[in-house]
């Protein structure tokens, strides 16, 4: 059973694949053609946290599969006391093919996934945002026709998202450096364990944003409290002050530097409208991609590449 809960479920030639197929989709989608890869397939979503881009691609993408899917939340128990996970995994996962769980606490995935008869994809938890990464590094690749020897600069919080892009640069050579202030980089030990998982991996942590995005294709930022951390927000707004993404900081990044931001934006903190509006921001594309890479995600896991 192939679940994507988070990069660690994926090789590097995995991901090659669901590039592949991506890529393949978003043409035919261009040209108008929606090909029923899925026909009769279910998808349901159980978001205990709110979603633009998650649900709403995920559900574009099942229909022009020839598939469907249910939206499910707390009516259903999820995440209540009404039945365990395990019941719930087991019993959801005999009547759909695939589902998709946004989270507060990561272990509720992964719980989920211990007693799921069907695929079970990471749609956001405090720790990984798989989907995210993988649409972000193929509109990378997109953008400058491949990957290798690239480098992304974070500059921002060591959240989700960015535990997800690190582990996804490193699997497919992109330098990943983190400019972050002290006490918000990732857990001791992450950036260790995706080293021993690719041992040519280059990370690096700084506290000096001109210094991360020095040479980098990519400058990304993402809120500086996110959903869950409200409490922390004024805080965090005096923390992460001078690592805003401005059009000073934009100006030292190379000049085919492009802006990507994982969406939602609070413009005015991590970012300015000068640089999210900035002809080479590529949020909106970003955002797209999320529904055509999950396509090469969920033909990945349920469809006929299921071999490779
Ligand atoms: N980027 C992202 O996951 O957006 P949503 O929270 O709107 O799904
Ligand atoms: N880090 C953000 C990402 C939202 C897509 C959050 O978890 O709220």
């Amino acid at each position: 059973m192939r679940h994507l809960v988070t990069l660690d479920d994926v090789t590097a030639a995995q991901l090659e694949t669901i590039f592949a197929i991506t890529e393949d989709l978003k043409s035919k989608f261009a040209q108008g053609v929606r090909e029923p890869l899925l026909p009769g397939r279910v998808l349901a979503l159980l978001f205990e946290k709110q979603s633009l881009r998650t649900r709403v691609s995920f559900e574009a993408c099942m229909t022009h599969l020839g598939g469907g899917s249910l939206m499910l939340g707390a009516d259903t128990g999820f995440g209540g006391k009404r039945e365990s996970m395990a019941d719930f995994a087991r019993v959801l996962s005999q009547m759909v093919d695939v589902v998709v769980i946004r989270s507060k606490r990561h272990d509720t995935v992964t719980e989920f996934a211990k007693h799921s008869a069907c695929s079970v994809i990471n749609g956001l938890t405090d720790r990984a945002h798989p989907c995210q990464a993988i649409a972000d590094l193929f509109t990378i690749r997109e953008r400058f026709g491949g990957l290798a020897g690239r480098k992304l600069a974070w500059v921002g919080d060591g959240n989700n998202v960015a535990r997800s892009l690190a582990l996804g640069c490193a699997k497919l050579g992109v330098e990943f450096v983190m400019a972050t202030p002290s006490g918000y980089e990732m857990e001791n030990g992450y950036l260790d364990r995706v080293r021993k998982q690719c041992p040519d991996a280059k990370l690096t942590v700084t506290s000096d944003p001109e210094a991360a995005v020095d040479g980098a294709s990519a400058i990304y930022t993402d809120v500086w409290a996110s959903m869950g951390q409200e409490a922390e927000e004024a805080k965090r707004k005096k923390d992460f002050a001078a690592f805003q993404v401005n059009e000073h900081l934009f100006a030292t990044a190379p000049d085919d530097a492009v802006f990507m931001h994982c969406l939602p934006a609070k413009r005015g903190e991590e970012v300015t409208d000068g640089v999210m509006d900035h002809e080479r921001s590529v949020v909106v594309e970003q955002a797209a991609n999320r529904m055509h890479a999950q396509k090469g995600v969920l033909v990945w896991l349920l469809g006929t590449h299921a071999a490779g």
